[in-house]
């Protein structure tokens, strides 16, 4: 039997990570055959690739370069990590896939979620997210949080000026009229107890379809 590929997404301090764990730990002692990774990242080749690509020291960095760094660990990622589980059976929550791609290369930095989409489809050869669950939060209150919180590593695109993060957001907004089946909004302003729980009936919602 086939798992399921389910993908969390938002902008910079939406909190998608804390409760992806949380979700981990109630997903399996429920019973199911969890798996949890992340993008850029997940394998040894992707994340050394990550780290080329958030070094705050590469300023000089192409728009098209990250774009084409981001879809190049995206590809190892899949083939390594994510299809081999899908295969066994397992829901692989995965932080951050294409669409992540599509809002912050393909339209804060201006590049074209169409043209970004294109290179993505190179990559991914249409293995697309069963579910994916953007986090909704005013990208004001997500940059205020990452920067409270001091144990988090600052990286390069935490460095972009506000104005990129609010497109970020718009981006998602656009993904979120262009893919309405597949993703669903959950309010991230909550506590985070509600938070989890919301994820938690979108998720079982979908299981039970
Ligand atoms: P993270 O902070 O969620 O670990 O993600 C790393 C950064 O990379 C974050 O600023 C979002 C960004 N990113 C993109 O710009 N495009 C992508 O395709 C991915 C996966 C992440």
């Amino acid at each position: 039997m086939k798992g399921t590929f389910i993908t969390f997404e938002g902008g910079e301090g939406a909190g998608k990570t804390t409760v992806l764990h949380q979700l981990h730990d109630y997903l399996k002692t429920n019973g199911y055959k969890i798996a949890t990774t992340r993008e850029p990242g997940g394998i040894e080749i992707a994340e050394k690739i990550r780290s080329v690509i958030l070094d705050p020291s590469h300023t000089n960095m192409d728009g098209r370069t990250e774009a084409l760094l981001y879809a190049a660990a995206r590809r190892q990622h899949l083939v390594e990590k994510v299809i081999p589980l899908i295969e066994e059976g397992y829901i692989v929550l995965c932080d951050r896939f294409i669409d992540s791609s599509l809002a912050y290369q393909g339209y804060a930095r201006g590049l074209g979620i169409e043209e970004v989409y294109a290179i993505n489809q190179f990559a991914i050869t249409d293995f697309m997210p069963d579910l994916t669950l953007f986090f909704d939060v005013d990208p004001e209150i997500g940059l205020k949080r990452i920067q409270s919180n001091v144990e988090r590593e600052q990286n390069r695109l935490d460095l972009e000026k506000m104005n990129f993060h609010e497109n970020v957001y718009k981006g998602y907004q656009l993904l979120l009229s262009k893919f309405p089946n597949r993703i669903t909004k959950i309010n991230a302003n909550q506590s985070p107890v509600n938070v989890l729980q919301d994820c938690i009936d979108v998720i079982e919602r979908y299981f039970e379809q």
